[in-house]
Protein backbone atom coordinates (compact mmCIF):
# COMPACT_ATOMS: atom_id res chain seq x y z
CA UNK A 1 0.00 0.00 0.00
CA UNK A 2 1.35 3.32 -0.83
CA UNK A 3 1.08 6.14 1.66
CA UNK A 4 1.32 10.04 0.42
CA UNK A 5 2.20 11.79 3.34
CA UNK A 6 3.78 15.18 3.83
CA UNK A 7 7.00 16.01 3.99
CA UNK A 8 7.42 16.48 7.82
CA UNK A 9 8.77 19.73 8.35
CA UNK A 10 12.27 19.60 8.32
CA UNK A 11 13.74 20.98 12.30
CA UNK A 12 10.03 19.74 13.95
CA UNK A 13 10.09 23.69 14.28
CA UNK A 14 7.43 25.18 16.19
CA UNK A 15 5.84 28.05 14.76
CA UNK A 16 5.47 31.59 16.44
CA UNK A 17 5.26 33.91 13.76
CA UNK A 18 2.06 32.54 12.72
CA UNK A 19 -1.19 32.23 14.49
CA UNK A 20 -2.31 28.40 14.49
CA UNK A 21 -3.22 27.07 17.60
CA UNK A 22 -1.07 23.31 18.30
CA UNK A 23 -2.54 21.84 21.28
CA UNK A 24 -5.56 20.09 19.72
CA UNK A 25 -5.46 16.62 18.03
CA UNK A 26 -7.84 15.93 15.88
CA UNK A 27 -6.64 12.47 15.08
CA UNK A 28 -9.82 10.63 16.45
CA UNK A 29 -11.92 12.22 13.84
CA UNK A 30 -10.06 10.62 11.27
CA UNK A 31 -12.01 7.63 10.18
CA UNK A 32 -13.90 10.66 8.58
CA UNK A 33 -11.15 10.85 5.90
CA UNK A 34 -12.52 7.17 4.33
CA UNK A 35 -14.67 7.22 0.64
CA UNK A 36 -17.14 9.20 1.27
CA UNK A 37 -17.39 12.95 0.42
CA UNK A 38 -18.85 14.95 2.76
CA UNK A 39 -20.18 18.21 0.95
CA UNK A 40 -22.51 20.98 2.65
CA UNK A 41 -23.39 22.27 -0.73
CA UNK A 42 -26.06 25.38 -0.60
CA UNK A 43 -27.52 26.80 2.54
CA UNK A 44 -26.61 25.67 5.73
CA UNK A 45 -30.24 25.91 7.03
CA UNK A 46 -31.61 23.41 3.90
CA UNK A 47 -30.38 20.09 4.14
CA UNK A 48 -31.18 19.69 0.29
CA UNK A 49 -31.16 16.14 -2.06
CA UNK A 50 -27.85 15.16 -1.02
CA UNK A 51 -27.20 13.14 1.75
CA UNK A 52 -23.16 13.18 2.26
CA UNK A 53 -23.39 16.41 3.89
CA UNK A 54 -23.08 17.45 7.96
CA UNK A 55 -25.45 20.87 8.28
CA UNK A 56 -26.70 19.52 11.48
CA UNK A 57 -23.11 20.02 12.71
CA UNK A 58 -22.52 23.38 10.76
CA UNK A 59 -25.56 24.92 12.08
CA UNK A 60 -24.47 23.48 15.58
CA UNK A 61 -21.13 25.24 15.06
CA UNK A 62 -22.90 28.65 13.75
CA UNK A 63 -25.56 28.81 16.41
CA UNK A 64 -22.73 28.67 19.42
CA UNK A 65 -20.31 31.33 17.34
CA UNK A 66 -23.18 33.88 16.75
CA UNK A 67 -24.20 33.20 20.85
CA UNK A 68 -20.58 34.06 21.51
CA UNK A 69 -20.62 36.82 19.62
CA UNK A 70 -24.61 37.78 20.98
CA UNK A 71 -26.53 37.80 18.02
CA UNK A 72 -30.17 38.41 18.49
CA UNK A 73 -33.14 36.25 17.17
CA UNK A 74 -32.20 36.80 13.67
CA UNK A 75 -28.88 34.96 12.57
CA UNK A 76 -27.25 33.60 10.14
CA UNK A 77 -24.23 32.24 9.11
CA UNK A 78 -22.50 29.32 7.53
CA UNK A 79 -18.74 27.76 7.73
CA UNK A 80 -16.65 29.22 5.51
CA UNK A 81 -13.27 28.45 3.67
CA UNK A 82 -11.58 31.16 6.08
CA UNK A 83 -12.04 34.33 7.09
CA UNK A 84 -11.08 35.40 3.59
CA UNK A 85 -13.77 34.28 2.19
CA UNK A 86 -16.24 35.25 4.60
CA UNK A 87 -14.92 39.14 4.25
CA UNK A 88 -16.12 38.36 0.49
CA UNK A 89 -19.01 37.56 1.60
CA UNK A 90 -19.98 40.50 3.70
CA UNK A 91 -18.99 43.05 1.27
CA UNK A 92 -21.32 41.43 -1.10
CA UNK A 93 -24.29 41.67 1.04
CA UNK A 94 -22.95 44.98 2.17
CA UNK A 95 -23.09 45.76 -1.79
CA UNK A 96 -26.94 44.46 -1.88
CA UNK A 97 -28.28 46.20 0.80
CA UNK A 98 -26.12 49.46 -1.13
CA UNK A 99 -25.36 49.27 -3.89
CA UNK A 100 -23.91 52.46 -4.22
CA UNK A 101 -21.98 52.26 -0.74
CA UNK A 102 -18.90 53.27 0.16
CA UNK A 103 -15.92 50.52 1.67
CA UNK A 104 -13.89 52.24 4.24
CA UNK A 105 -11.39 50.04 5.76
CA UNK A 106 -8.14 51.07 7.72
CA UNK A 107 -4.21 50.80 5.93
CA UNK A 108 -3.94 47.60 8.54
CA UNK A 109 -6.98 45.90 7.01
CA UNK A 110 -5.65 42.12 6.22
CA UNK A 111 -5.18 41.84 1.93
CA UNK A 112 -7.90 39.54 2.09
CA UNK A 113 -10.79 43.07 2.20
CA UNK A 114 -8.75 45.30 -0.80
CA UNK A 115 -8.51 41.55 -3.02
CA UNK A 116 -12.95 41.62 -1.84
CA UNK A 117 -13.28 45.25 -2.92
CA UNK A 118 -11.18 44.88 -6.41
CA UNK A 119 -13.44 41.66 -6.75
CA UNK A 120 -16.93 43.10 -6.27
CA UNK A 121 -15.68 46.31 -8.09
CA UNK A 122 -16.75 48.51 -5.07
CA UNK A 123 -15.54 51.82 -4.70
CA UNK A 124 -13.49 52.34 -1.57
CA UNK A 125 -11.91 54.92 0.74
CA UNK A 126 -8.51 53.61 2.86
CA UNK A 127 -8.75 55.27 6.74
CA UNK A 128 -5.52 55.63 8.18
CA UNK A 129 -4.88 53.69 11.34
CA UNK A 130 -2.56 54.65 14.33
CA UNK A 131 1.01 53.63 14.72
CA UNK A 132 -0.26 50.75 17.21
CA UNK A 133 -2.49 49.75 14.11
CA UNK A 134 -5.83 50.39 15.22
CA UNK A 135 -8.18 52.95 13.37
CA UNK A 136 -7.51 56.34 12.74
CA UNK A 137 -11.54 57.73 13.88
CA UNK A 138 -10.19 61.44 13.40
CA UNK A 139 -9.36 60.14 9.83
CA UNK A 140 -12.50 58.37 9.83
CA UNK A 141 -14.69 61.50 10.42
CA UNK A 142 -12.53 63.52 7.91
CA UNK A 143 -13.04 60.91 5.04
CA UNK A 144 -16.83 60.27 5.26
CA UNK A 145 -17.56 63.92 5.62
CA UNK A 146 -15.72 64.35 2.63
CA UNK A 147 -18.99 61.49 1.18
CA UNK A 148 -21.53 62.11 3.66
CA UNK A 149 -24.33 62.04 1.03
CA UNK A 150 -23.50 58.10 0.20
CA UNK A 151 -24.29 54.89 3.01
CA UNK A 152 -20.87 53.64 3.86
CA UNK A 153 -19.50 50.44 4.58
CA UNK A 154 -17.20 49.48 7.06
CA UNK A 155 -14.29 46.51 6.83
CA UNK A 156 -13.27 46.98 10.59
CA UNK A 157 -11.06 44.32 11.97
CA UNK A 158 -10.64 42.66 15.42
CA UNK A 159 -6.87 41.26 15.87
CA UNK A 160 -5.29 42.99 12.89
CA UNK A 161 -2.70 40.78 11.29
CA UNK A 162 0.59 42.86 12.02
CA UNK A 163 -0.36 43.65 15.73
CA UNK A 164 -3.59 42.40 16.69
CA UNK A 165 -5.52 45.95 17.48
CA UNK A 166 -8.77 45.97 17.44
CA UNK A 167 -11.28 48.87 15.95
CA UNK A 168 -13.79 50.04 18.57
CA UNK A 169 -17.68 49.81 16.92
CA UNK A 170 -18.60 52.20 19.46
CA UNK A 171 -16.42 55.02 18.12
CA UNK A 172 -16.84 54.18 14.39
CA UNK A 173 -20.87 54.40 15.38
CA UNK A 174 -20.60 57.41 16.94
CA UNK A 175 -18.60 59.10 14.02
CA UNK A 176 -21.19 58.18 11.65
CA UNK A 177 -23.80 59.12 14.27
CA UNK A 178 -22.40 62.88 13.99
CA UNK A 179 -22.16 62.72 10.57
CA UNK A 180 -25.21 62.12 10.03
CA UNK A 181 -25.31 58.35 7.79
CA UNK A 182 -28.05 56.72 8.16
CA UNK A 183 -27.14 54.01 5.20
CA UNK A 184 -24.30 51.86 6.75
CA UNK A 185 -23.12 48.34 7.27
CA UNK A 186 -20.54 46.94 9.80
CA UNK A 187 -18.70 44.32 9.39
CA UNK A 188 -15.88 42.99 11.77
CA UNK A 189 -12.72 40.77 10.60
CA UNK A 190 -11.87 39.03 13.92
CA UNK A 191 -9.83 36.15 12.17
CA UNK A 192 -7.65 35.30 15.02
CA UNK A 193 -8.76 37.66 17.95
CA UNK A 194 -12.67 37.37 17.64
CA UNK A 195 -13.19 34.17 19.59
CA UNK A 196 -10.82 35.21 22.76
CA UNK A 197 -12.05 38.69 22.82
CA UNK A 198 -15.59 37.52 23.00
CA UNK A 199 -14.99 34.93 25.76
CA UNK A 200 -13.31 37.91 27.64
CA UNK A 201 -15.45 39.31 30.91
CA UNK A 202 -17.80 41.80 29.51
CA UNK A 203 -16.68 44.76 31.77
CA UNK A 204 -13.42 44.05 29.60
CA UNK A 205 -14.47 43.53 26.09
CA UNK A 206 -14.05 45.74 23.40
CA UNK A 207 -16.94 46.63 21.16
CA UNK A 208 -16.42 44.82 18.11
CA UNK A 209 -19.30 42.12 18.08
CA UNK A 210 -23.00 42.05 16.80
CA UNK A 211 -24.62 43.84 19.78
CA UNK A 212 -22.21 46.21 19.62
CA UNK A 213 -23.07 46.98 15.87
CA UNK A 214 -21.61 44.81 13.54
CA UNK A 215 -24.04 43.21 11.06
CA UNK A 216 -21.63 40.73 10.40
CA UNK A 217 -18.24 38.90 11.66
CA UNK A 218 -16.16 36.18 11.24
CA UNK A 219 -13.54 34.40 12.62
CA UNK A 220 -10.58 31.55 11.48
CA UNK A 221 -11.30 28.07 12.08
CA UNK A 222 -7.80 27.19 11.60
CA UNK A 223 -5.91 29.86 14.08
CA UNK A 224 -7.46 29.99 17.82
CA UNK A 225 -9.45 26.50 17.05
CA UNK A 226 -6.34 25.03 15.41
CA UNK A 227 -8.20 23.21 12.87
CA UNK A 228 -5.64 21.20 10.96
CA UNK A 229 -7.68 22.85 7.53
CA UNK A 230 -8.51 26.40 6.31
CA UNK A 231 -11.82 27.50 7.65
CA UNK A 232 -13.73 30.03 9.11
CA UNK A 233 -17.49 30.78 10.57
CA UNK A 234 -19.63 33.62 9.07
CA UNK A 235 -22.01 35.17 11.55
CA UNK A 236 -24.96 38.04 10.69
CA UNK A 237 -27.49 39.53 12.92
CA UNK A 238 -29.51 38.92 9.39
CA UNK A 239 -32.75 36.14 8.92
CA UNK A 240 -31.19 33.53 6.43
CA UNK A 241 -30.75 35.16 3.03
CA UNK A 242 -34.19 34.57 1.01
CA UNK A 243 -33.17 32.70 -2.35
CA UNK A 244 -34.89 30.31 -4.12
CA UNK A 245 -33.73 26.97 -4.24
CA UNK A 246 -31.26 25.85 -7.14
CA UNK A 247 -32.98 22.66 -8.30
CA UNK A 248 -30.38 21.07 -8.91
CA UNK A 249 -29.51 20.73 -5.29
CA UNK A 250 -32.18 21.45 -3.55
CA UNK A 251 -31.07 24.56 -1.29
CA UNK A 252 -30.04 27.96 -2.12
CA UNK A 253 -27.13 29.28 -3.24
CA UNK A 254 -26.36 31.47 -0.28
CA UNK A 255 -22.79 31.11 0.05
CA UNK A 256 -19.60 31.93 -2.33
CA UNK A 257 -18.57 28.72 -2.81
CA UNK A 258 -20.59 26.05 -4.42
CA UNK A 259 -19.36 22.49 -2.85
CA UNK A 260 -18.35 23.00 0.21
CA UNK A 261 -15.90 21.08 3.46
CA UNK A 262 -18.22 18.76 4.86
CA UNK A 263 -15.23 18.00 7.14
CA UNK A 264 -14.63 21.21 8.58
CA UNK A 265 -18.00 21.90 10.52
CA UNK A 266 -17.19 18.71 12.54
CA UNK A 267 -13.60 19.40 13.38
CA UNK A 268 -15.07 22.44 14.91
CA UNK A 269 -18.13 20.99 16.25
CA UNK A 270 -15.20 18.73 17.80
CA UNK A 271 -12.80 21.84 19.23
CA UNK A 272 -16.67 23.23 20.55
CA UNK A 273 -17.54 20.43 22.51
CA UNK A 274 -14.10 19.34 23.66
CA UNK A 275 -13.27 22.20 25.16
CA UNK A 276 -16.48 24.06 25.84
CA UNK A 277 -16.69 27.76 27.09
CA UNK A 278 -14.66 27.33 30.31
CA UNK A 279 -11.82 25.16 28.53
CA UNK A 280 -11.65 27.64 25.70
CA UNK A 281 -11.25 30.43 27.87
CA UNK A 282 -8.30 29.13 29.47
CA UNK A 283 -6.53 28.55 26.57
CA UNK A 284 -7.22 32.30 26.45
CA UNK A 285 -6.11 33.11 29.15
CA UNK A 286 -2.97 30.56 28.66
CA UNK A 287 -1.87 32.12 25.54
CA UNK A 288 -1.73 35.61 27.26
CA UNK A 289 0.14 34.76 29.78
CA UNK A 290 2.67 33.48 27.45
CA UNK A 291 2.52 36.60 25.43
CA UNK A 292 3.07 38.47 28.56
CA UNK A 293 6.36 36.36 29.89
CA UNK A 294 7.61 37.11 26.29
CA UNK A 295 7.16 40.27 26.61
CA UNK A 296 9.18 40.60 29.82
CA UNK A 297 12.25 38.65 28.47
CA UNK A 298 12.01 40.60 25.25
CA UNK A 299 12.53 43.76 27.51
CA UNK A 300 15.07 41.61 30.10
CA UNK A 301 17.07 41.58 26.45
CA UNK A 302 16.34 44.92 25.45
CA UNK A 303 14.85 43.78 22.51
CA UNK A 304 11.85 46.73 21.18
CA UNK A 305 8.53 45.22 21.60
CA UNK A 306 5.10 45.67 23.41
CA UNK A 307 1.33 44.29 22.84
CA UNK A 308 -1.77 44.99 23.03
CA UNK A 309 -4.27 44.49 26.71
CA UNK A 310 -5.97 40.69 25.26
CA UNK A 311 -3.45 40.07 22.58
CA UNK A 312 -1.42 36.93 22.06
CA UNK A 313 0.90 38.78 19.66
CA UNK A 314 4.11 40.54 20.62
CA UNK A 315 5.38 43.10 18.31
CA UNK A 316 9.05 43.26 17.80
CA UNK A 317 9.78 47.01 16.49
CA UNK A 318 13.00 45.87 15.34
CA UNK A 319 12.73 42.89 13.15
CA UNK A 320 15.19 40.12 14.27
CA UNK A 321 18.30 39.59 12.39
CA UNK A 322 17.71 36.99 8.70
CA UNK A 323 18.68 34.12 10.09
CA UNK A 324 17.04 34.07 13.37
CA UNK A 325 13.67 35.06 11.31
CA UNK A 326 14.09 32.21 9.03
CA UNK A 327 14.55 30.27 11.43
CA UNK A 328 11.65 30.55 13.60
CA UNK A 329 9.46 31.91 10.41
CA UNK A 330 8.82 34.94 11.32
CA UNK A 331 7.20 37.71 9.42
CA UNK A 332 8.50 41.20 8.91
CA UNK A 333 5.45 44.01 7.57
CA UNK A 334 7.14 48.03 7.54
CA UNK A 335 9.89 47.13 9.55
CA UNK A 336 8.23 45.61 12.09
CA UNK A 337 7.63 41.34 13.16
CA UNK A 338 5.69 39.65 15.57
CA UNK A 339 5.57 36.68 17.45
CA UNK A 340 2.13 35.27 17.99
CA UNK A 341 1.70 32.82 21.42
CA UNK A 342 -0.59 30.62 20.29
CA UNK A 343 -2.27 27.49 22.22
CA UNK A 344 0.60 24.51 21.99
CA UNK A 345 3.69 26.69 22.62
CA UNK A 346 5.45 26.32 25.54
CA UNK A 347 7.51 28.84 27.90
CA UNK A 348 10.04 26.80 27.23
CA UNK A 349 9.58 27.12 23.07
CA UNK A 350 9.26 31.27 23.25
CA UNK A 351 12.80 30.91 26.01
CA UNK A 352 14.37 29.21 23.13
CA UNK A 353 13.42 32.00 20.42
CA UNK A 354 14.87 34.60 22.94
CA UNK A 355 17.89 33.44 23.43
CA UNK A 356 18.35 32.93 19.94
CA UNK A 357 17.69 36.30 19.64
CA UNK A 358 19.74 37.14 22.23
CA UNK A 359 22.79 34.99 20.66
CA UNK A 360 22.72 35.84 17.59
CA UNK A 361 22.62 39.87 18.10
CA UNK A 362 25.73 39.16 20.54
CA UNK A 363 27.14 37.36 17.19
CA UNK A 364 25.97 40.57 15.60
CA UNK A 365 27.70 43.23 17.89
CA UNK A 366 31.25 41.20 17.89
CA UNK A 367 30.99 41.24 14.46
CA UNK A 368 30.62 44.91 13.29
CA UNK A 369 33.17 46.34 14.55
CA UNK A 370 35.53 43.94 12.82
CA UNK A 371 33.38 44.82 9.77
CA UNK A 372 34.01 48.70 9.96
CA UNK A 373 37.24 48.12 11.44
CA UNK A 374 38.81 49.05 7.10
CA UNK A 375 36.13 52.00 6.80
CA UNK A 376 37.89 54.10 9.54
CA UNK A 377 41.23 52.64 9.07
CA UNK A 378 41.53 53.16 5.24
CA UNK A 379 39.25 53.79 2.38
CA UNK A 380 39.08 51.51 -0.99
CA UNK A 381 37.14 51.87 -4.23
CA UNK A 382 34.52 54.60 -4.62
CA UNK A 383 33.47 56.92 -1.64
C1 LIG B 1 -7.08 40.03 10.22
C2 LIG B 1 -7.06 38.87 9.28
N1 LIG B 1 -8.07 38.72 8.40
C3 LIG B 1 -8.12 37.70 7.53
C4 LIG B 1 -7.11 36.77 7.50
C5 LIG B 1 -7.20 35.65 6.50
O1 LIG B 1 -7.80 34.59 7.14
P1 LIG B 1 -8.00 33.18 6.43
O2 LIG B 1 -6.65 32.56 6.34
O3 LIG B 1 -8.90 32.46 7.39
O4 LIG B 1 -8.64 33.40 5.13
C6 LIG B 1 -6.05 36.87 8.37
C7 LIG B 1 -4.97 35.88 8.33
O5 LIG B 1 -3.92 36.00 8.87
C8 LIG B 1 -6.01 37.95 9.29
O6 LIG B 1 -5.00 38.11 10.15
Amino acid sequence: MTTILPAPDTAGRVSIGYPGATDVDFAELAPLMGRKLLNNVGDPYVDGIGTGHTKAAERQVVEIIADLFRAGDDRWGYVTTGATEGNLWALREARRRYPDGLVIHTTAAHYSVPKAIDLLAMPSVVVAADDRGEMDYTDLRRKVTRHRDRPVIIAATAGTTMTEAVDDLHQITAVLDDIGVTGRYLHVDAALAGIPLALLEPDQRPGFDLADGADSIVVSGHKFFGAPMPCGVLVTTAAAPTQASVSYIGSPDTTITGSRNGHAPLILRSALQRHGLTGLRTRAEHARELAAHTLNRLTEIRWPAWRHPHAFTVVLDRPPPPAVAARWSIPTENRRSHIVCMPGLTQHDLDRFINDLRNATRRQRRAIPRQRQPATGYRTGNP
